[in-house]
């Protein structure tokens, strides 16, 4: 059978469905989450105010930012039951693989209101404030460190750090990672947000379609790109071998992570903030390695192949100089982005279509059984 013509291989430039979360213009490298710039967010705002918007449609006033801060935080214990699991899992696993797992076996001990239809926003709010619990008390037990109790006076991007390092971060550090939640609080029909939408379409509940999204930002051309560009530092070390190692790898046909993006034609809005944290939390601890390794990267692959960068180019090494593992970037992408993943859950409930798209076949066809004893080897 001869393949259709109108196939867009990767759903590219196919529109979906219709949303009011996040709006992209991929010409101008502008962002928008409901109505809002993300410069202005990223300037002005918490990670806990841009969840609300996306969750609620506006931004909370300050009784309500208040309530909802409180909530988070109440919200942060793990249930007993879930920590023998989570302490059966090999230290070596990855931790996207225990946050997938986590939120799996979570479900089953979490009030069905929380997991599916409208209601499900208090399974949105469960789980936002458990992913750092979770990532804590998985990465202590690796590293042989005791537990931590839950923190309910922190914010949500100083409990992520205080989960992760086990001490109270400065307020710069807390800031660096407020901001970095804020802009990969959501980005449209991305894989992993798609993958959520088309788990809760079938009427599955919120948890199997965060789930569904944590495998799917797992792979290194998503989210799990922040940890690659990380792997490429650590194999430039100086900046007078960037040239020869990105030649290298564009000789070879390998992408450079970081790089490119299917919606931005122009620079990454988050690209542009983030640079400029990495600076900021570079020059603060004087040491701008990493940030002026980056820089000559950029200059190479822009000339080479006109590629700009992406929202995974500066954040790992933001997250490096606070002291946080590789492994974990990936997974403080999910601890942000599981705002937007819920937002977008629930207005697939508010507005369901089942997501099911066909495909060209293009097997044989017409294929006549043969009983096995009468089949060539
Ligand atoms: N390094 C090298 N080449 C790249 C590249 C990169 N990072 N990104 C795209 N390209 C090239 C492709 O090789 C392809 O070239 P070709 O036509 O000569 O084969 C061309 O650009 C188009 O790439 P394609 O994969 O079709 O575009 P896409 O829209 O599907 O890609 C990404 C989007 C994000 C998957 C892609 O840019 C990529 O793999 N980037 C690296 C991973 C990454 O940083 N992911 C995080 C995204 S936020």
């Amino acid at each position: 059978m001869a393949a259709a013509s109108n196939i867009q291989r990767g759903l590219q430039d196919v529109v979906a469905l219709e949303s009011q979360i996040c709006f992209i213009d991929g010409k101008e490298g502008r962002l928008i989450y409901r109505g809002y710039d993300i410069r202005e967010l990223a300037a002005q705002s918490t990670f806990e105010e841009v969840a609300s918007l996306l969750w609620y449609g506006r931004l909370p006033g300050t009784k309500a930012l208040a309530e909802l801060r409180r909530h988070l935080a109440s919200l942060r214990a793990l249930p007993p039951e879930l920590l023998p699991i989570l302490d059966s899992l090999p230290v070596e696993a990855h931790p996207m693989d225990v946050l997938r797992t986590a939120v799996s076996a979570l479900a089953v001990y979490e009030p069905s209101e929380a997991l599916a239809g409208p209601s499900s926003i208090g399974g949105a709010q469960r789980l936002t404030a458990a992913l750092p619990s979770i990532l804590g008390h998985f990465h202590r037990r690796r590293t042989g460190q005791p537990a931590l109790a839950a923190r309910p006076d922190l914010s949500h991007a100083a409990y992520l750090l205080y989960a992760l390092l086990g001490r109270d971060p400065t307020p710069l550090d807390v800031r660096a990672v407020d901001v970095a939640l804020i802009l990969h609080a959501d980005h449209e029909l991305n894989a992993s947000t798609f993958a959520a939408r088309v788990a809760a379409s079938t009427l599955s509940d919120l948890y199997s379609a965060v789930t569904s999204a944590i495998g799917t930002l797992k792979g290194p051309l998503h989210g799990g790109a922040n940890e690659r560009v990380m792997e490429l530092l650590d194999a430039i070390r100086t900046p007078e071998r960037v040239e020869a190692v990105v030649h290298d790898k564009l000789a070879r046909h390998e992408r450079i992570m970081g790089f490119g993006h299917r919606v931005y034609k122009v620079e990454d809005p988050r690209a542009t903030i983030l640079r400029e944290w990495s600076r900021k939390v570079g020059e603060e601890r004087h040491d701008l390695h990493y940030y002026e390794l980056l820089r000559a990267v950029e200059r190479v692959v822009l000339q080479e192949k006109g590629l700009y960068p992406n929202v995974d180019l500066y954040s790992g090494s933001v997250y490096t100089l606070l002291g946080i593992p590789h492994d974990l970037f990936t997974p403080i992408f999910a601890a942000s982005r599981v705002a937007g993943w819920t937002a977008h859950v629930l207005e697939e409930y508010q507005d369901l279509r089942l997501i099911r798209p066909t495909a060209a076949y293009v097997g044989a066809v017409d294929q006549r059984y043969v009983p096995i004893a009468e089949r060539p080897e």
